[in-house]
């Protein structure tokens, strides 16, 4: 029978007890993060109406301007979060430290690192923007994690997902059972499922990436650009389309639904940073993600999810996509 139209919450519960371990404690705070995300998919559709646009007057631990909606989303999140009894702690892209559950509330056995809003800039200019979460377990025996509990490799994710908040707000999850994807109906205030089973073909013709960087690439991402727009004409013998929407959530999706190679790599301006995005809230659930679905996902020297993490606001290069694409670009890094 097909799972088409089954709502996030029933499908949750079904796929949980097809693994008779499971104590429902995962289904419990899945339900948590729908209820943030459907929040948040409000405010974001009503942050010009309701004078939420903009810039705050306050930057992050990373130095970047926060917006507005970076700040509230990151509150709506937290607030759906630390009471259920679901998690042990918490850590958010807009918060330096790791977010203690207040001693009030009952604490639970994950933990959870989120980018409450990714791909902020693109709020003022009503373009999509989302939310992304990696799910780990809190270590046996730990009561007060601290941030070395959540200096987990991205192979011991339990679950990742992420919300896109476009033309429809849609949810994709994971859990290590392949890829699904949820439309929100508004008129029922439930996430539906619509996508299945998500699958990226192996092969593609499209990438993308900021070619304003072009200068500060290293020689192996210089080079695979460089063939692609050659298009027919070089060395691949086929024509390639680009894309670049600054948004990661609306990139990862695409690749899910068509394909396609997303690259934030290494370039000598954000070389002393790491790279740009941040591997525990960024590019391990999108890795966990990409390949659960059957692509790929490196950094160019390694595979992202068996990077040791260092810190909860680590930033790693990341190309990932359509598994043929992805190895060569790792094949140019390695020929260099
Ligand atoms: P965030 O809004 O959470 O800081 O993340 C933005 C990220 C990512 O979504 C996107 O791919 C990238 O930054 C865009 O960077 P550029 O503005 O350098 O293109
Ligand atoms: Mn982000
Ligand atoms: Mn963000």
């Amino acid at each position: 029978m097909s799972d088409i139209g089954k709502s996030v919450t029933q499908f949750i519960i079904e796929q949980q007890r097809a693994h008779p371990s499971s104590t429902g404690e995962m289904t419990g705070l899945l339900n948590d993060i729908v209820s943030a995300c459907k929040q948040i998919s409000h405010l974001v559709n009503r942050s010009g109406i309701i004078g939420l646009g903009g810039a705050a007057k306050s930057e992050n631990i990373q130095g970047e301007v926060q917006k507005k909606l970076d700040i509230i989303t990151n509150d709506v999140m937290i607030e759906h979060l630390n009471w259920t009894g679901h998690l042990a702690a918490m850590a958010s892209e807009e918060i330096d430290q790791i977010i203690a559950i207040p001693a009030h509330y009952p604490k639970g056995k994950y933990l959870i690192a989120f980018d409450p809003l990714d791909g902020s800039s693109n709020i003022d200019v009503n373009l999509s923007v989302g939310t992304i979460f990696s799910i780990l377990r809190c270590p046996e025996g730990v009561t007060e994690p601290i941030e070395a509990d959540f200096m987990q490799k991205g192979t011991e994710q339990v679950c990742a997902g992420f919300c896109v908040y476009g033309p429809s707000t849609m949810m994709i999850l994971t859990t290590g059972h392949g890829v699904n994807g949820f439309t929100l109906d508004r008129d029922v205030g439930e996430f539906i499922l619509t996508h299945p089973k998500m699958t990226i073909p192996e092969d593609t013709a499209e990438f993308a990436i900021n070619t304003s960087n072009r200068r500060f690439w290293e020689p192996p991402v210089q080079r695979y650009v460089e063939e692609c727009m050659q298009g027919t004409d070089g060395v691949r013998d086929k024509n390639f389309n680009m894309r670049w929407l600054a948004s990661m959530v609306a990139e990862v999706y695409r690749v899910l639904t068509r394909g396609g190679i997303f690259m934030y790599p290494m370039d000598s301006k954000i070389a002393a940073q790491g790279g740009k995005l941040r591997l525990m809230y960024e590019a391990n659930p999108m890795s966990f993600i990409v390949e659960q679905a059957g692509g790929a996902s490196s950094t160019g020297y390694q595979r992202i999810m068996d990077i040791e993490p260092t810190g909860i606001h680590q930033r790693v290069p990341v190309i990932l996509g359509s598994k043929n694409e992805v190895e060569r670009v790792v094949r140019y890094h390695s020929q260099q």
